[in-house]
Formats: C-alpha cells, sequence, structure tokens
C-alpha cells in the first residue's frame, strides 16, 4: 500500500506572469502550479538527475462529467432503505457518467495538438476519462514546465522519476484531475509491510493440532482454543459463524476477486498442500489467473501475500470461483530508454482493465492503491455491484508518517489511502478469541482529505465525543474514519513454497472480511437478489447490530497509545467483526 499521505500544499501558485505566449490559451503566461509538495515526501531521497532519453507512459484523468450524480446514484443504490436498493449500473450506464465532456475532450485534444503530440497514438480508458499515452521525458517536462529527478525508497531501494511540482494552463485546470506521473511518489512494495511473518518455521503437525478444547464464541459457538493464536480456515469458520454454510451460487456467476501486484504470485501447488491441511474438501480447486496487461504468475517465485490472500479467500468461500489479477508493477530500473516505459500506475491499469468487462466478480480484496483519484474508479465499481474491501493498513495510528509534509512537520495521524477513501470497505485486525481484541498494529484514524460520509453520521460522533479533547489537532475530526469493520489479523497458517508460515497483519483481515462477504453474496444471489455492492451505507445502519462489538485493544503510533477499542464503532476495530449468520437474518428480511 502507498504510504502517501502528506499534506497537498496549494494549488493555485501562479508559477510564471511573464514571456510572449505563443497561443492565447497555452502559453507560459497562463501557467499555474497544478500540485507541488513542499519537501521530499518521506521515506524518499534525491538521487539526480533524470535519467537522459526517458520515456514517460504518461497517464492523464480528465475531470469526469457527471462524476456527482455517479457518486449518489452509488449511495441510492447501496443505501438499503431507498427504493433503488441493489439496481447496479451496467458498465454502459457508469461509463456515461464518467465520461468526459465533449468540451473537456476538445480542451485536452488541442493542448495536446499545440505541443506537436500526435493525437492518434492516444490510448483512451473505456469511458474515455484517462489518456495514456508515450512521450519523451523532455516533451513533458516542457508540457508540465517542470524538471523530473530520480528519488529513491530509503527502505525498499526502488527509483521512480518524479517532480516536486507541475504546472498547467490555467484554462485546464478544471479539465484534468491528475496527470501521472509527477508527484505522486509511492512504491508498491511499501505494501510489504502490512503484513509480517511472526514464524516461518511452524510445522503442519504442531499447526493443525488442536486437543480437543474449546471456548465459547459470542454467539454461544464452540471455538477450538487453538484459535486463540493459530488460525486457520476452520478457526474463521467457526468464529464468524460460516460453518456449514454450502455456496450455491457458484453457478449463477458468484465470483470473489483478489488484485494481485509487483512480483506476487499464486503458487498452485502451495494452494493444494494448504487445501490438503486446511480445507480437505476442497482439494482439486483452482484459482483462476487472469493477467492483466501482461502480468505473470511465476511458479517459481511464490508470494507470501498472494497465497496468503487466495488460500483464505478460497478457504473461506470454496467452492466460489476465486479470480486472481496479476497487474506488472513498477520496474526496478530506469535508466533504460530501450524497454518499454516503467509502469507506474499498475492499479489504474487493474481498475480499467475490471472495469473494462460486462461481468465482473461481487466481491473484491485488494492489496495496493494510489493516488486519490483511484478512489472515484472504487465508485463505479460499487455502483456496478461490486464490493470492495481494503486492509486499513499497519501502522497503528501512524508509523513513520506522522510528520507533515508541509514543511512545519507537524506531528498527525495519517491513515492510509485507498483505506480512508469512502467508497471501500476498510478491514482492521483483530487478535484472539473469548474475547477477540483490537490488535496494537490495526491502522485506523480518519482522513485528511476526505470528509465524513453520510453514513459514519451517527457512529463516527460518539466515539469522537467519548475522546473529548484528548489528541485534539493531531487529527482531522471531520475526516473520514478508518477501519470500518475488522477481522482476524495474526497466526494465519499459509502454505509457502511447501512450508507453513505464520503471518500477520491487516493482509489477512481483508481476504477475511471479503470472503464472509463473498458468501453473504452467494446466500443473495442464490434467492435471485443482487448482489451487495458497496457495502458501508448497509454496515453503518441495518447492518450494525450484525456485527461483533470489540472493546479491547488500541494501536499506538506516533509516540502515542493510539485509539482505543470502545463500545460501538472505534477508530482500530471500526463496527467490529461479522457474524455470517447474523448477516443472512437481516439480508432475508432485505
Ligand atoms: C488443551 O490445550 C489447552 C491450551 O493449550 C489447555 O489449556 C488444556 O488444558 C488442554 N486440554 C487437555 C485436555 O489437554
Ligand atoms: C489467548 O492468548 C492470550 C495470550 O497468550 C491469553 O492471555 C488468553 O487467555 C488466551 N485466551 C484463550 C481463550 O485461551
Ligand atoms: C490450476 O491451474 C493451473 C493453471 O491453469 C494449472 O497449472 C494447475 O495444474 C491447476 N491445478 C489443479 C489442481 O488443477
Ligand atoms: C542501468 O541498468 C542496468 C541493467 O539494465 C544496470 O546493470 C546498471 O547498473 C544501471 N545503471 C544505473 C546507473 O543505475
Ligand atoms: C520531523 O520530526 C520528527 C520527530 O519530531 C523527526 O524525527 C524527523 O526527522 C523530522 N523530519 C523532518 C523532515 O524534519
Ligand atoms: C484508553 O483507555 C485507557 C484505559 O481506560 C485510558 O487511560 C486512556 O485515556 C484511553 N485513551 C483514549 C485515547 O481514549
Amino acid at each position: 500500500m502507498w504510504k502517501r499521505i502528506f499534506v497537498v500544499v496549494c494549488t493555485s501558485t501562479i508559477l510564471s506572469s511573464f514571456g510572449t505566449a505563443a497561443s492565447p490559451l497555452y502559453g507560459r503566461a497562463d501557467l499555474a502550479v497544478k500540485h507541488e509538495w513542499a519537501l521530499v515526501p518521506h521515506k524518499w531521497e534525491w538521487q539526480g538527475p533524470a535519467p537522459a532519453n526517458h520515456h514517460v507512459d504518461l497517464r492523464i484523468g480528465l475531470k469526469q462529467g457527471k462524476l456527482d450524480e455517479l457518486i449518489a446514484t452509488l449511495y441510492e443504490v447501496s443505501d438499503p432503505i431507498h427504493a433503488r436498493y441493489g439496481q447496479h449500473l451496467t458498465k454502459t450506464q457508469a461509463e456515461a457518467l464518467v465520461a468526459p465532456t465533449e468540451e473537456t475532450t476538445q480542451a485536452i485534444h488541442d493542448w495536446l495538438d499545440f505541443h506537436g503530440v500526435d493525437l492518434s497514438s492516444i490510448a483512451y480508458s473505456p469511458a474515455g476519462d484517462w489518456l495514456s499515452l508515450q512521450l519523451p521525458l523532455a516533451q513533458v517536462e516542457t508540457m508540465l514546465s517542470t524538471k523530473y529527478h530520480t528519488y529513491r525508497h530509503l527502505e525498499t531501494k526502488d527509483t521512480v522519476v518524479r517532480t516536486l511540482s507541475y504546472s498547467l494552463p490555467r484554462a485546464l485546470h478544471d479539465h484534468i484531475d491528475v496527470i501521472h506521473p509527477t508527484t505522486m511518489f509511492g512504491s508498491m512494495r511499501d505494501f510489504r509491510a502490512t503484513f509480517h511473518v511472526t514464524d516461518d518455521s511452524a510445522r503442519s503437525d504442531t499447526v493443525v493440532a488442536s486437543n480437543g478444547t474449546t471456548v465459547k464464541g459470542p454467539a454461544g459457538q464452540d471455538i477450538p482454543v487453538s484459535c486463540n493464536t493459530t488460525v486457520t480456515p476452520a478457526c474463521l469458520q467457526a468464529l464468524y459463524r460460516t460453518e456449514g454454510y454450502v455456496p450455491k451460487a457458484a453457478n449463477k456467476g458468484n465470483r470473489i476477486g483478489i488484485a494481485g501486484y509487483l512480483e506476487q504470485f499464486v503458487n498452485f501447488a502451495d494452494l493444494q498442500t494448504f487445501f490438503t491441511m486446511f480445507r480437505p474438501d476442497a482439494v482439486g480447486a483452482n484459482v483462476t489467473v487472469i493477467s492483466v496487461d501482461g502480468g505473470l504468475n511465476d511458479q517459481t517465485m511464490p508470494g507470501d501475500e498472494a497465497n496468503l490472500d487466495t488460500q483464505y479467500t478460497e478457504g473461506l468461500t470454496f467452492p466460489t470461483p476465486n479470480v486472481y489479477y496479476t497487474t506488472p508493477g513498477t520496474a526496478p530500473t530506469i535508466n533504460d530508454s530501450v524497454t518499454p516505459p516503467q509502469r507506474d500506475e499498475p492499479y489504474i491499469d487493474w481498475l480499467q482493465f475490471v472495469l473494462s468487462h460486462d461481468d465482473m466478480p461481487q466481491t473484491f480484496t485488494t492489496s495496493y492503491g494510489g493516488d486519490e483519484r483511484a478512489c472515484n474508479l472504487f465508485a463505479q465499481l460499487g455502483a456496478r455491484g461490486a464490493s470492495v474491501m481494503f486492509s486499513s493498513g499497519d501502522g497503528g495510528v501512524g508509523a513513520g508518517t506522522c510528520g507533515t509534509n508541509d514543511g512545519t512537520n507537524r506531528t498527525i495521524f495519517q491513515p492510509v489511502f485507498p483505506a480512508t477513501c469512502p467508497f471501500v470497505t476498510s478491514v482492521g485486525a483483530t487478535f484472539h478469541i473469548a474475547p477477540e481484541r483490537g490488535i496494537d498494529f490495526s491502522q485506523g484514524g480518519f482522513s485528511v482529505y476526505f470528509p465524513r460520509p453520510l453514513y459514519q453520521e451517527a457512529a463516527v460522533p460518539p466515539f469522537l465525543n467519548r475522546l473529548g479533547s484528548t489528541y485534539a489537532g493531531l487529527f482531522n475530526p471531520a475526516g473520514r474514519g478508518v477501519p470500518d469493520v475488522s477481522a482476524q489479523g495474526e497466526g494465519f497458517q499459509v502454505v509457502v513454497g511447501g512450508r507453513v508460515e505464520s503471518v500477520g497483519g491487516t493482509s489477512a483481515s481483508s481476504p477475511t472480511f471479503a470472503g464472509i462477504i463473498s458468501l453473504l453474496n452467494d446466500f443473495r444471489i442464490s434467492q435471485g437478489k443482487p448482489s451487495l455492492g458497496f457495502l458501508n451505507p448497509l454496515l453503518y445502519s441495518v447492518g450494525a447490530p450484525a456485527f461483533t462489538d470489540i472493546t479491547l485493544g488500541n494501536n499506538p503510533g506516533c509516540g502515542t497509545p493510539g485509539f482505543n477499542a470502545t463500545e460501538g464503532w472505534d477508530a482500530i476495530t471500526g463496527l467490529g467483526t461479522p457474524d455470517f449468520v447474523n448477516f443472512q437474518e437481516l439480508l432475508g428480511r432485505l
């Protein structure tokens, strides 16, 4: 996940007001800064000039024509008491709302033409709201009135070519939302920080061992006591009460999708080993791997994250078809102008790919993201009837990202995008059973960018009231609160390279919650009802009583003890953990 929530500096500084304009519209006189950073973003360091002859895979996000209507529609079709509940949009209907206006498209074409760009070389997203073109860096520098440099990530050592500021003709500011790659720093590999291997010497005979002792769960169900520290699909089935539910809608098109990223490959042999050990009835079941833009699935490089995701989504949802998307990530080298330009924003490729199909899985769990603009793409997924889960992050109230990037280095709790996008369901982590507790790394807090959505209007203020003036000034109380929900996130038994590892992180929580949602989608679809789509308006209203409220734990960070889990919604476990049987009863009435 991208750890790049920094404070945005003003976007309207006049860059230059001199010079003779070659065109009244696009001359230098009219340029204004579109976006800039005061400092090199956290964890990145300047390395040197951009390589000569560097080529850029430029992405231009145009202003979407009827975005407001898309979002209004999203909320209506996701609101269980609205007449339009469940009336998801088709691909064509959604695209009609995000398509840019004629005026916008024309303005961008005029600008590109002014700079000598061959308009026939441009590739468009299905709705025409993203343009993609390959250009020499020098030309991009002229167009954006900027200089690019090479920056290196202090931990991953990834290098990227970026700028700290770029400008556009003032007349284009309202037509262009964002241009990549420019000021967005981020490394797909950052996401690896949202899971960790706690014990890679776990042995199959010990991990499955349960001496038969059970404890009572919150609904009176029996849970093996071993689940307190060693999590298997059977533990999650018992704890969240999906045990005994047989999916019925596999032949009616219900599917679950897992988004993969750079160098994270699903290993087929490991999946079978996992089933043999932890879900014997699923032996022989497979996962369908879909390559997005040439993404690979190298069987000699089993990925912890990819295996964790698929072993647990399929371990919970079998026989529901599981689909793994493999998208190439940022290329590690940047000094080569001969090979195709590095893929700077693979998440956009993945979202566009999924949105470009009429049919898509009803449930997604995703492990990476990017800038705030991608949030609108999640709104499209939701409006088309998909539920999108994201791990909330593993930094407590903030790890390593506590200082603002506006030059003042003020301490602030900064939850990470995309969990902060109001159109996804962000999933925090718990551990232990009887009782389940919020775990210290479970990231939570309040978005600096996104205001509190209407669906949180009842649930979040009681938490803030209880908090009083504690941490005043350290977070944005008017921001979108995360996480929305939580699920187990420690001690997951995962097979990687033939060995069992014990893995933790909100990366484990998201596929777990998604697996349960996929089963609920199965339940809905098998009753001839539409899929659940965007979940939050449901979860925060009639859905709230179906959760087990988690009231223990806190998430330290930024030199503080963080937030406490409390009764009702809180900024470490959200509304709590799911109870499938409660949800089934509730959905049966909708
Ligand atoms: C089973 O294991 C639990 C936890 O390790 C322990 O407390 C309990 O005494 C054991 N029960 C038996 C019958 O061995
Ligand atoms: C779970 O493990 C914790 C830490 O070891 C322990 O304090 C707690 O009693 C255990 N709970 C159960 C139900 O065994
Ligand atoms: C799963 O699918 C992959 C790719 O098609 C294939 O190589 C593998 O043998 C399959 N595994 C099983 C158990 O069918
Ligand atoms: C350029 O890339 C090559 C591999 O393509 C690598 O061996 C070399 O060290 C790189 N040079 C620099 C300056 O990064
Ligand atoms: C910001 O402040 C923190 C601690 O208060 C310090 O560790 C860090 O180096 C500072 N960062 C910058 C860029 O000054
Ligand atoms: C969390 O709970 C502890 C113990 O009750 C309390 O001392 C502390 O003030 C609480 N912190 C916050 C941020 O609410």
